[in-house]
């Protein structure tokens, strides 16, 4: 087939990638946006290349005119998390979504390729819309944790390197690799709890000293000037203090001094 007929095949491919990739790129912004942790934190995708393409059909042998048929990784989208925890929910996302269908999962965290190969693999069914009309392409969805990312993408490049036949003595590295993988996505598991506790109580404080700001600018219109300044060097004090309770305490306080203010222009508008 001709080279300019393979990247007429393949455009429906690129605009699935480019889509996808956008979308789940949204869904980090709408988590942080919103205050709350992202199980997704970077997405990548690509079209497989048309020599790549052909040397795989060619090694499964594979007729040219059944290759869009066969093959699910034609347009391959990689989700990177921070914890193996984040996978799961990841794939509960795709699996609720309306606009992609799963059609196959491979579960190889909990069976580890014998290479040492760890992932969590969706199929999809993704339409797109192009110049020609509707298409339902596949698409390979790879969800991993930052760590095991790291390890396939060494081992891909050497398996590149070896075409496929690694020496034992660097098979024998690459499997201690994967198992020192695992310890670390454990150990990082395992203080999870903490980085959403940091997260959280960050959450609280910029909500605090929101709520703080905002009662003082309403002051500034009611309350006499030096009793705003007071109040106002009694926060800068309280805030170097990086104490929580304290600023909760005070934030208590200044919305009772707020609500006198409030009550007293309430009872003024009445007279
Ligand atoms: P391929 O013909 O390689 O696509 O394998 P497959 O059709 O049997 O599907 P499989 O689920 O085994 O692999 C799908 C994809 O996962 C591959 O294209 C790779 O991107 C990735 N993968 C699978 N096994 C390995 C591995 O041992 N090492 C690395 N680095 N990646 C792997
Ligand atoms: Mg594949």
């Amino acid at each position: 087939m001709e080279i300019q007929l393979w990247r007429e095949i393949l455009t429906p491919y690129d605009l699935a990638v480019k889509e996808l990739i956008v979308k789940f790129e949204h869904l980090i912004y709408e988590h942080r946006s919103q205050g709350l942790y992202s199980p997704i934190e970077q997405v990548t995708g690509r079209v497989k290349t048309i020599a790549s393409i052909l040397d795989k059909a060619q090694k499964k042998k594979i007729p040219v005119n059944e290759i869009e048929e066969r093959f699910v990784d034609i347009a391959g989208v990689r989700i990177i998390c921070q914890f193996v925890e984040d996978i799961p929910k990841v794939v509960d996302i795709i699996r609720r979504r309306t606009d992609m269908e799963v059609v196959k999962e491979r579960d190889y965290i909990n069976h580890m390729k014998d290479s040492g190969y760890r992932s969590y693999h969706v199929i999809v069914n993704y339409e797109v819309q192009t110049l020609h009309g509707n298409k339902k392409i596949k698409v390979e969805i790879q969800i991993r944790t930052l760590a095991m990312n790291f390890w396939s993408t060494i081992e891909h490049s050497l398996q590149y390197k070896y075409k496929k036949n690694i020496p034992d003595h660097i098979r024998e590295k690459l499997t201690n690799a994967a198992n020192a993988i695992i310890s670390l996505d454990n150990e990082m598991s395992s203080v999870r709890s903490e980085i959403m506790d940091a997260q959280n109580s960050f959450q609280i404080h910029t909500k605090l000293v929101s709520d703080i700001l905002n009662n003082l600018q309403n002051l500034y219109g009611v309350a006499n000037e030096r009793e705003v300044l007071k109040i106002q060097d009694e926060f800068y004090r309280i805030y170097e203090l990086n104490d929580i309770d304290q600023l909760k305490r005070f934030c208590r306080e200044l919305d009772i001094i707020a609500e006198g203010y409030r009550v007293q222009s309430f009872t003024t508008e009445e007279m």
